[in-house]
């Protein structure tokens, strides 16, 4: 197993970062709650950022599409 420390201060993994974000952790902030990576030096949230930003978490889309589902709710209307 290659692990991958995202989060060296609570040796963190990119494994278990992916872990939270499947379990619904789709922002730096939640994982940080999660597992309190991130809370620390702060220098590993942007690579937190990068994993979430991959698509580990299946509800991110529509968590960033927060703004075009309320105007498709306009163009329903
Ligand atoms: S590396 Fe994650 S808080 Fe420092």
């Amino acid at each position: 197993m290659n692990r991958v420390y995202v989060c060296s201060c609570f040796g963190i993994t990119e494994q278990q970062v992916k872990k939270h974000a499947e379990n619904g952790a789709c922002t730096p902030r939640q994982v940080a709650s999660a597992c309190k990576a991130g809370t620390d030096c702060g220098s590993c949230v942007r690579r937190i950022q990068a994993i979430l930003g991959r698509g580990e978490c299946p509800r991110r889309e529509l968590a960033d599409q927060g703004k075009p589902v309320l105007s498709a709710l306009d163009e329903a209307a």
